[in-house]
């Protein structure tokens, strides 16, 4: 049954005509246990939803919609290897990508489990041999630089996360990522290769995604005009369920690192989708990323809604953007190494549940995926918290921070906090008392109005004790979770995204009139004098 039409839902619209006004400043005055109440504590990790405009009545209407949506009716079936991504007639079993131990795992009477682990034995194989110079390039010279040529999923999960762990990162390899189709992507990172020294992995689902296909034939032109072709096979590796498309492209299969179509593209930085980021931090490292999203896993299956963090995480989003009418969630991640976090979560949450027809076919009479954006605290404090403090939208906030600092220098930690920690008082409180005189300054009768923070803006934070392999592992867990359990509630299908399809074709039937192979025809006026624009 959807969400949406249980009680629990029309109770939800109640209690947001009833809530109307009331401000968190006046919750927290009235109970000093708040905080208390509304947080949870799950293996490091403190998720503190107090400051969100919720109350237990709220809050149980939540836990009661999760019921009503049968989320662990759905996530039974994703376990047992059902096709739930049944618009594209698949499995979603990226869980068993980061199960450790040798329980079957079956998708059409096939045991995942044993090619799972023969990947990752694989990858451990390679970085190995390219830490440890066993592989070398074709002159003969070990492997310093690695290229990671891919986009969407096969891009922005290694590269954030490859980011994320910068501390943790081995001191002899540097890891590059190109995913734009523009050339000053591939070009910048190849200024700064030296050929003999230099490994691209070519990693795509499909093995057919324009960009990384162009990328890819331009590096190895590159590679080729400085060492040979026969150098190809010490320089170039895949990572694709295509292996076909793999061996036609001129890869060694020996080369190439498998995959599986029941691993959805944004989910699979834990395959060798996550190569690069095992060669940057080395794969003991990317096993405790593993290891962290599986105890993230287990928590999710197992916990009990009112404990359990990531349903936690969806209900509050739906409470804010279905009943509080939010468009919009900032990400304000108070650690530099997780800048990049807002970009992945937005492949995540938004191509993942940015739907208008729900499972059964039909329009949603509601409203799916916000907005996300977001920056590394606090440099999005001198850039965008204005909007947030005095714009007058409503704009829920996530921050996320670390007890303990990745990189320690003296003075720097406890002031990153008290920004992080100040903010969401200062969104939760406001400033009524604004702190200067309503005497009149020049032509303006008194600059009160201008100076007044009306507060009330919903936040929540996440604070874990360290950024590691392990944390790092259960936050993102965490938030595919959240996905999965969103999809659940508004009844859509996370794992497709036929959405970014028509552009994709649309581009490539511009493609010849822009190269002046073919008349500019059959287009609108703006397309057409665009492309003719472009021509001269
Ligand atoms: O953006 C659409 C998309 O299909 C993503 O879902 C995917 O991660 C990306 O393109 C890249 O696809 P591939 O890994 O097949 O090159």
């Amino acid at each position: 049954m959807a969400a949406k039409n249980s009680a629990a839902w029309t109770q939800l619209q109640q209690h947001a005509k009833a809530f109307g006004t009331t401000h968190l400043r006046d919750l927290f005055a009235k109970d000093a246990q708040r905080f208390e109440r509304f947080s949870l504590q799950h293996d490091g990790i403190l998720l503190d939803f107090s400051k969100q405009r919720i109350n237990a009545e709220i809050l149980a209407a939540l836990h009661a919609l999760w019921h009503a949506a049968e989320v662990p009716a759905l996530a039974a079936r994703m376990r047992a290897g059902e096709l739930i991504n049944h618009t594209e007639g698949r499995a979603v079993m990226h869980t068993a990508l980061r199960q450790s131990g040798n329980a079957p795992v079956n998708v059409g009477g096939k045991n995942l489990i044993p090619d799972v682990h023969r990947v990752l034995q694989q990858m451990e194989k390679f970085c190995a041999d390219i830490h440890g110079g066993a592989w070398r390039g074709a002159t003969g010279e070990p492997i310093r630089q690695i290229v990671n040529i891919g986009i969407g999923g096969s891009d922005l999960g290694p590269k954030m996360a490859a980011r994320a762990l910068a501390a943790h990162h081995n001191k002899n390899i540097r890891v590059d990522f190109v995913s734009n189709v523009d050339a000053a992507d591939l070009a910048g990172v190849l200024e700064t290769c030296a050929p003999a020294n230099t490994l691209f992995i070519i990693a795509s689902k499909t093995f057919t995604t324009q960009e990384t296909m162009q990328n890819a034939a331009s590096a190895r032109a590159w590679l080729v005009a400085a060492l040979g072709e026969a150098a190809v096979a010490k320089h170039f590796v895949a990572v694709s369920t295509n292996l076909k498309a793999i061996a036609e492209f001129g890869i060694n299969p020996e080369n190439s690192f498998e995959f599986w179509d029941w691993v959805g593209g944004r989910f699979s930085v834990w395959s060798a989708i996550g190569l690069a980021l095992a060669l940057a931090i080395g794969m003991e490292n990317f096993r405790q990323f593993l290891a962290g999203a599986e105890t993230m896993d287990q928590h999710f299956f197992a916990a009990p809604v009112e404990h359990n963090l990531p349903a936690t995480l969806a209900l509050l989003e739906v409470w804010n953007t279905n009943f509080l009418g939010a468009q919009t969630r900032a990400l304000l991640p108070y650690s530099q190494s997780l800048e990049l976090l807002p970009r992945f979560l937005q492949q995540l949450e938004m191509e993942s549940n940015g739907k208008r027809i729900d499972r059964d076919g039909n329009p949603l009479q509601y409203a799916s995926a916000p907005i996300v954006w977001g920056e590394a605290g606090t440099n999005g404090q001198h850039a965008f918290y204005q909007l947030i403090h005095q714009g007058g939208r409503l704009v829920p906030c996530e921050f996320i921070t670390f007890i303990t600092p990745d990189f320690d220098l003296p003075e720097h930690h406890a002031k990153l906090l008290s920004h992080c920690f100040a903010q969401s008082e200062a969104l939760m409180i406001g400033r009524l008392d604004h702190g200067v005189s309503s005497a009149p300054t020049g032509d303006i009768p008194s600059l009160a109005a201008y100076k007044t923070f009306l507060g009330n803006q919903p936040s929540t934070t996440l604070l874990l004790d360290r950024l590691n392999p392990f944390s790092l592992g259960q936050l993102i867990a965490l938030y595919e979770h959240k996905v999965f359990t969103l999809g659940a509630l508004w009844n859509v299908n996370s794992f497709d995204q036929f959405g970014v399809e028509l552009g994709k074709q649309l581009a490539n039937r511009l493609l010849p009139m822009l190269e002046g192979r073919t008349p500019i025809e059959g287009v609108d006026s703006s397309t057409a004098g665009l492309i003719a624009a472009s021509r001269r």
